[in-house]
């Protein structure tokens, strides 16, 4: 249950409320952590953002972002050599080495997972349920279908929003008992705080996002932000 303040005249706190968070700045030069600079994607952030933005177009929106994002995530994976034959001649051509997992953390992952697919699309997809309670923002998983066995050169954990960084670092952890030997997450926004303790907790890992923005509202919303990113994209508004 969450804590109770005086200043909240009984109600249960915020549980953003009165928490330091670190600036954008601050966490602007993080080892592994990439943040999109690219002229079309700020401007289909600005699209996605807007309020007027209606499911249908905010669900495509994810997508064409998950595949920009998809397209740079992917550009250090393993190449292994295949002899194939043109219409004209044979020749030795490269194709990606060992499989490549998906891992959308439900259900706004659903929209990245996606693009993904799109992207590559005899990717494995590994879903994963995690929901955050909003009054302790703590995660806890609901849904759970990762296979056991594991032939995977890389697994991308995808979630557009990393808040205070809790479903992500979860997800990471869960992954890792897995045995993956790499691990991404690839996420729309960032608010500093989330960043700064996935990137703590998981040094080892890549982070790719589309914004990082400025902080978390009291209740853990990220500002300016979009919303709820599975509530925009499914129509449960
Ligand atoms: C949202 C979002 C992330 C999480 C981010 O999911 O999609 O999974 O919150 O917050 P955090 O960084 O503070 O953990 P939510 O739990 O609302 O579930 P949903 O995807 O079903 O909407
Ligand atoms: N989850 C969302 O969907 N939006 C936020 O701003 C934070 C968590």
């Amino acid at each position: 249950m969450a804590e109770t303040n005086i200043s909240s005249g009984g109600r249960p706190a915020l549980p953003m409320q009165g928490v330091p968070q670190p600036s954008r700045n601050e966490v602007l030069g993080l080892p592994r952590v990439h943040i999109s600079t690219h002229p079309v994607m700020a401007h289909k952030m600005t699209a996605l953002r807007d309020k007027n933005t209606q499911p249908p177009e905010f669900y495509r929106l994810v997508k064409e972002i998950g595949a920009l994002l998809a397209y740079e995530a992917t550009s250090n994976l393993a190449l292994e050599s295949v002899a194939i034959e043109t219409p004209m001649e044979p020749m030795i051509g490269q194709r990606l080495a060992g499989g490549i997992g998906v891992t959308p953390i439900l259900r706004a992952g659903l929209g990245l997972a996606e693009a993904f697919r799109e992207v590559i699309p005899d990717v494995q997809v590994w879903h994963l349920g995690l929901r955050r309670d909003e009054n302790t923002l703590q995660a806890m998983e609901y849904y759970n279908q990762l296979p056991h066995r594991v032939d995977l050169q890389v697994c991308y954990a995808v979630d557009p929003m990393l808040a205070t960084g809790g479903s992500a670092i979860d997800a990471i952890n869960i992954l890792k008992r897995r045995g993956i030997p790499r691990l991404s997450y690839v996420g729309i926004i960032a608010a500093p705080y989330g960043l700064l303790k996935l990137s703590q907790t998981h040094p080892d890992i890549d982070i790719y996002i589309a914004a990082l923005d400025e902080s978390l509202n009291d209740r853990g919303y990220i500002m300016p932000g979009l919303g709820d990113a599975g509530d925009r994209q499914f129509g449960t508004l």
